[in-house]
């Protein structure tokens, strides 16, 4: 029987015999103890391979430019404690004045449909699944080619793990159903395309014994509120924030963590196994800049917001880390990872859930190749054309293919007798190989050889890095940044279509809470009474007051849904991991090929690479690929123009949200109204001003925060 690993392994010993190859170290960035991704900690089975052995240089990078900028902003210094602490203390308060004890401010349906189909969450929609047309009572007619709507669902079963939660908090799985008409004029949510249908919401089944062991949440049929119904009700007022902390945690731990995991693998072994001189190398390592370490310090650093068992108050989620991580494995292993504990006797339709793909490495922005046929193309948010997010992050696609396609047409042919070109190729399929025992779908050692599949792969690894990361980014940020986002909730989700929602205030502030609240009154009655004014008061009505306080009664718009301090590690959060913070741009960024060799010891080492044979870049090569990355940018800044003008003001205006926070700096303000991050300053921009919006709201070159 042929082992098509052990073939490999012996061909590419055998064609680096035959071609005289031998390595020195310096050939290489790590010489020894490269980064090699391994099976992951929590979830071998269920989360993207990842890398543990960071080597020391990317530390020093990662501590210079990402560690110091946390110290300095969360803990301070001497003269300028916590800055960020202060400012989510100054961003509750201003909410807390604006929303009352609430919260969070009111969702209307209108706000609603914007938040789930466009802009970041709008990444979520895709096509109803069986068990979602019986669940919301649709027609089979309803979804043929033909029907005059288009549905789709929004989708947060995935909660479901989420069981054990903070005293005081709730967690609840909710799919939302919307629908557009079928090639009809309007596409996107700010023009009117979407229709909000119904909301489910789960139910924790009764007599749940008490303890750890994990319970089947159920959909029942009488809790799918309907828009046409229940618009009106507490249940539905209450549903939609269940939908938004889904979603909020859904992004966190699963829909952005395909976009920092996966290419790890990618990442290392680029740096592992390809020379230095190697152009696959030297196109993609700017890309690479401080994603290990990033990855390695979210994963497993001390102070992480996903620290495994313990808090900080910059962890804004509803359960400790070690439960929200249970929502890794939809990232990779998809829905299928969980079985009959978790979804009961529909475990294996259940498993099948399309808005939780099993990862399968993709080289076309619009979809995901098919689990049972790859060659079937499963289109996704930005294939069904469903967001202007979606074709925001494609219209950036393009450029990046051209320019990697044009470029690596200078490693050769690979069919070339050119022995060159023939190590180079022979370190592409080597490279290729690794890569595909780790991430499925990524083309092998044989599939890499197909016309254009490197450059379609690279163009993807860029593409992914660069522009959906800082996307992610922004568009969460201007989300945070103009009405608090609930991923605390503690008030318990409805249970019934028609009931009222109400809560006495001792109970919805809970007993420490309402104790300082009436401990606050006493005081004040003591000092009216030192100044002679609780006479003037019916003193009756006062004592009565103190006493009944904990007892009046709440409606489902007055309950406190969270605690001001949950605001403020929200905002922590936020301004620490999710406002964008960039070392390079995917722009201007820096590529080895670019640059001729500087110093005495790296002239000697190239004139040694020559003469051993290597596929060095020549100065006519060099000087071609300086012209395209010319034209690169030229393609960019045409992208870029779709969106922002020359001086950098937005296309389509701000419409200056009033909720907007300038706390820190006014990033935000710069970007346009859906939060797309710009490619570079424009010329209106200069100075700090230009040097901020690099930080914080243009396209990075890779995932550096
Ligand atoms: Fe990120």
């Amino acid at each position: 029987m042929s082992d098509a690993k052990a073939d490999f392994e012996l061909y590419y010993a055998r064609r680096k015999q035959a071609l005289g190859v031998l390595y020195e170290g310096d050939e290489f960035l790590y010489p020894s103890d490269g980064p090699w991704p391994e099976a992951s900690f929590d979830y071998p089975y269920g989360q993207a391979p990842q890398v543990m052995n960071i080597p020391a240089d990317e530390q020093r990078d990662w501590q210079k430019n990402i560690g110091r900028y946390y110290t300095d902003n969360a803990v301070g210094t001497f003269y300028n404690r916590s800055p960020f602490g202060v400012a989510a203390a100054e961003y509750a308060r201003d909410d807390l004045m604006q929303n009352g004890v609430s919260g969070y401010a009111e969702v209307s349906d209108d706000d609603f449909v914007a938040l789930i189909c466009e802009g970041l969450f709008s990444k979520f929609l895709s096509r109803l699944d069986p068990q979602d047309v019986a669940l919301f009572g649709l027609k089979p007619t309803d979804l043929a080619p033909d029907s005059p709507y288009e549905y789709y669902k929004s989708d947060y079963r995935c909660m479901m793990v989420v069981q054990q939660t903070w005293p005081g908090e709730y967690a609840c799985p909710t799919i939302v159903l919307v629908r557009r008409k079928r090639g009809g004029q309007k596409r996107y949510a700010d023009e009117g395309a979407y229709e909000l249908m119904a909301i489910a919401v789960a139910r924790k089944p009764a007599n749940v014994p008490p303890g750890d062991a994990p319970f089947v949440y159920e959909f029942p049929p009488e809790l799918v509120f309907t828009q046409a119904q229940d618009s009106a009700s507490a249940g539905w007022f209450l549903a939609k924030y269940f939908v938004l902390q889904g979603a909020a945690h859904r992004i966190n731990l699963i829909d952005h963590v395909k976009v920092h995991f996966p290419p790890d693998a990618i990442n290392a072994l680029t740096k592992t196994i390809l020379p230095k001189w190697h152009l696959v190398h030297q196109l993609l390592e700017p890309h690479f800049r401080l994603t290990l370490p990033v990855n390695n310090t979210v994963l497993e650093g001390q102070r992480s917001l996903i620290n495994r068992d313990t808090w900080y108050p910059w962890s804004p989620f509803v359960a400790v880390g070690n439960e929200v991580r249970k929502l890794f494995p939809f990232a990779w292993a998809g829905a299928g990872y969980y079985g009959d504990k978790y979804y009961g006797a529909d475990a294996e339709q259940l498993g099948r859930n399309s808005s939780y793909p099993a990862f399968r490495y993709s080289t076309n922005p619009d979809g995901m190749p098919g689990a049972d046929d790859p060659a079937v193309l499963i289109p996704n948010f930005i294939g069904m054309d469903c967001s202007r997010y979606g074709a925001f992050l494609k219209s950036y696609y393009p450029p990046i293919l051209k320019f990697v396609t044009e470029s690596l047409k200078e490693i050769g042919d690979p069919a070339s007798a050119d022995p060159k070109v023939q190590v180079a190729w022979l370190e592409v399929q080597h490279w290729a190989h690794e890569i595909s025992k780790l991430l499925p779908g990524f083309p092998d050692e044989n599939g890499i050889l197909a016309e254009g599949e490197l450059a379609r792969v690279c163009a993807m690894v860029i593409w992914n890095a660069a522009v959906v990361h800082s996307s992610d980014h922004t568009t969460l940020h201007l989300m945070m940044d103009t009405q608090p986002v609930p991923f605390v909730l503690r008030v318990p989700p409805p249970t019934s279509r028609t009931g009222t929602v109400e809560e006495t205030v001792e109970s919805a502030l809970g007993p420490t809470v309402s104790g300082y609240l009436k401990s606050g009154i006493a005081e004040v009655l003591k000092a009216w009474e030192r100044e002679g004014l609780k006479e003037k008061l019916e003193g009756a009505v006062v004592e009565k007051l103190l006493e009944d306080i904990g007892q009046i009664k709440l409606s489902h718009k007055e309950i406190p849904l969270c605690w001001p301090t949950d605001l403020m590690y929200a905002r922590m959060a936020d301004l620490l991991f999710y406002r964008p913070h960039n070392t390079t741009l995917l722009y201007d960024c820096e590529y080895a090929f670019e640059r001729d060799a500087q110093t005495d010891e790296e002239k000697a080492l190239q004139a040694l690479w020559i003469a051993a044979g290597r596929p060095v870049l020549t100065a006519d090569q060099k000087q071609r690929l300086r012209g395209l990355r010319k034209s690169f940018q030229a393609m960019l800044d045409a992208v870029n123009q779709q969106y922002y003008n020359a001086d950098g003001t937005p296309v389509l205006p701000q419409t200056g949200n009033p909720n907007y926070h300038s706390d820190t700096d006014a990033a935000m303000q710069h970007l346009n109204r859906f939060g797309f991050p710009k490619l570079r300053p424009g010329t209106g921009e200069a100075g700090d001003t230009g040097a901020m919006l690099r930080r914080e709201a243009c396209i990075g070159a890779g995932v550096q925060y």
